[in-house]
């Protein structure tokens, strides 16, 4: 289907609901990966909201997106037993590495960065995240490691 036509379609799945807008966004993501800045006026106008709050609830989320991933997501885990052993000096050098920063992706579309709020490894913090993979105690060696091994 043309690309209105399927957001029509999504939006009339949930229109009658009460707060459709969450649910909206979230099938919106699953279909696209993303949610297309295109269709954010016509969200908007749908459920009789400004543009910018539908923007606003999209950029809030960490779960959204509005433009298109990387082939790969690197996560870096942010959440407060991670804080405590060293996440922040640890993003810092993954992003000095990779040489982009949160919600970036790198110029030939391998790889994108995102903090991730507890990937459920608080007991060998800091941690990160790629695909299926896990990695406790991440170093920046070890992430980089990860990256390459992934084809990333
Ligand atoms: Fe980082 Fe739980 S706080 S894995």
């Amino acid at each position: 289907a043309d690309f209105y036509e399927s957001i029509a379609e999504i939006i009339a799945l949930h229109a009658q609901r009460e707060g459709p807008l969450l649910p909206i966004l979230h099938d919106i993501q699953a279909e696209y990966g993303y949610v297309p800045e295109a269709a954010q006026p016509v969200i908007a106008a749908a459920l009789g909201l400004t543009r910018a709050e539908v923007h606003g609830v999209v950029s809030f989320y960490h779960d959204f997106r509005d433009h298109p991933s990387g082939r790969h997501v690197l996560r870096l885990c942010r959440a407060e037993a991670c804080q405590s052993m060293g996440a922040d000096a640890l993003a810092d050098r993954v992003r000095a590495a990779l040489g982009i920063d949160f919600h970036e992706t790198t110029p030939d579309g391998r790889l994108t960065l995102e903090p991730v709020f507890c990937l459920g490894l608080c007991a060998c913090a800091p941690s990160a995240q790629m695909g299926e993979r896990l990695l406790g105690r991440a170093t920046v060696e070890k992430v980089q490691r990860m990256v390459q091994e992934a084809g990333a």
